[in-house]
């Protein structure tokens, strides 16, 4: 067994049995193409390497066939390859990846010019239907050729895929390697929540005691991103009102930050909120605001009290606002015995569609047992890591 192979589905299969070409261009970048084919390969998916003569002065083909398990294609050959992979035939694949992509293979495709094996498949992707997903990187200066840059709306125009670059400083930046591995699955993977808008809101709240200290909990975020990168990879319009957290978001996730109770009332009053169709609050949300003093409390106190008083309830206004969306949330407890109860309090009280009950042992982790109830009454408990828990959560949402 090739030691690619080793790899199938080490992840997750959320790209088993999807065919992908990996088109591979002259750019510096082109050094990262053996950590997306291995990452790709660990969602399940199978890659057939094709290269330009530019590329392989970057990266030698020897390193992209032991990536891959596949001799990358540096010439066509009587095997026409570009068809049976990207032509009008029973089995094409599902897509064709150009990554790294140089300003000169896009203007090539964007005119109809294919003289590499890389862009003769993406004239055929682009005359047969095969989904085309293309990843620039190049010096600014050259992304904002305006020539470069009408070729990219050429390309839109003929429904091929960009993931912009991060624009730092003089360079248009190759996005990270998880970025590229979640807008695929996007493009190919189930796709069950298309259409949908969902909301995340998730993190810490801090209300400040000072005007430096605050009051906060240890909620990392985790599940707030893990629900966010699902939803995003199964097709969804998702948005993430972030709090005070750790837990770093993918640049192809928007968010918002707040830190406060009253920033969270705040962005639920903007006429934005009613675009959402669904709502997963896993937020910790202050449940009591302390009274905040001015300056600095001095140091050197033998005790401090603090007065707090009830914070409004988030749950409360977000209904009243979207009364017809779908809204989900979350309830920690401390005993696993009050779990199933207080979760369906928490349903009843809020109107909400399901509820999801979790102990303190779900705080900062990878993991959490979570359990799920639906306001039909369906209830079940699952463990595992806060990935796969996502997506069960999200399931909800169909
Ligand atoms: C070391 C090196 C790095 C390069 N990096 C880039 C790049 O990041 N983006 C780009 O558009 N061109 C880059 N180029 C220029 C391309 O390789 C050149 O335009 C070439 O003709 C592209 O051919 P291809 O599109 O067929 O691969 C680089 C060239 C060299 C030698």
């Amino acid at each position: 067994m090739h030691p690619a192979e080793e790899l199938r589905g080490k992840k997750d299969n959320k790209l088993l049995h999807k065919r992908i070409v990996l088109g591979i261009t002259g750019s510096i970048a082109a050094v990262e193409c053996v950590k997306l084919a291995r990452e790709l390969i660990r969602h399940g998916a199978t890659i057939y390497p094709v290269m330009t003569p530019s590329a392989t002065r970057i990266i030698h083909p020897d390193a992209v066939e032991f990536a891959t398990g596949h001799k990358p294609v540096l010439q066509l050959t009587g095997q026409t390859e570009h068809v049976s992979w990207c032509g009008l035939v029973e089995d094409p694949v599902d897509l064709l990846l150009i990554s790294p992509c140089t300003a000169n293979t896009i203007s090539k495709i964007a005119r109809g010019i294919d003289d590499t094996s890389v862009t003769t498949c993406a004239t055929t992707a682009i005359g047969s239907g095969v989904q085309i997903l293309l990843v620039p990187a190049m010096h600014l200066s050259m992304y904002d050729h305006k020539i470069v840059q009408k070729n990219i709306d050429i390309c839109k125009d003929h429904g091929v895929l960009f993931i912009d670059p991060f624009i730092s400083g003089n360079k248009a930046k190759f996005p990270e390697i998880q970025e590229i591995v979640e807008t695929v699955i996007r493009t190919i993977g189930k796709r069950d929540l298309q259409k949908k808008k969902i909301l995340i809101i998730g993190g810490a709240t801090a209300e400040p005691i000072d005007d430096i200290r605050v009051l906060t909990n240890r909620s990392s975020g985790k599940t707030a991103v893990a629900l966010s990168i699902n939803a995003f990879e199964r097709g969804a319009d998702v948005e993430l009102w972030y709090g005070y957290a750790q837990e770093p978001v993918p640049s192809s996730i928007p968010f918002k930050r707040f830190e406060t109770v009253n920033d969270l009332l705040v962005l639920m009053n903007n006429k934005g909120l009613k675009q959402f169709d669904s709502v997963i609050v896993c937020a910790a949300i202050a449940n009591y605001i302390p009274k905040k003093q001015k300056g600095k409390i001095p140091s050197g106190k033998e005790t401090l009290a603090i007065d707090c008083f009830q914070a409004p309830v988030v749950l409360e206004t977000l209904r009243s606002r979207i009364p017809h969306a779908k809204i989900l949330a979350f309830k920690t407890e401390e005993k696993k015995k009050n779990v199933k109860r207080k979760t369906q309090q928490l349903l009843n009280r809020y109107h909400l569609d399901g509820a999801i009950g979790n102990t303190l042992s779900g705080f900062g982790g990878e993991y959490n047992e979570i359990f799920l109830l639906t306001k039909k009454g369906k209830s079940t408990w699952k463990k595992g890591k806060k990935e796969e828990l996502a997506s069960v959560i999200l399931d909800l949402l169909r």
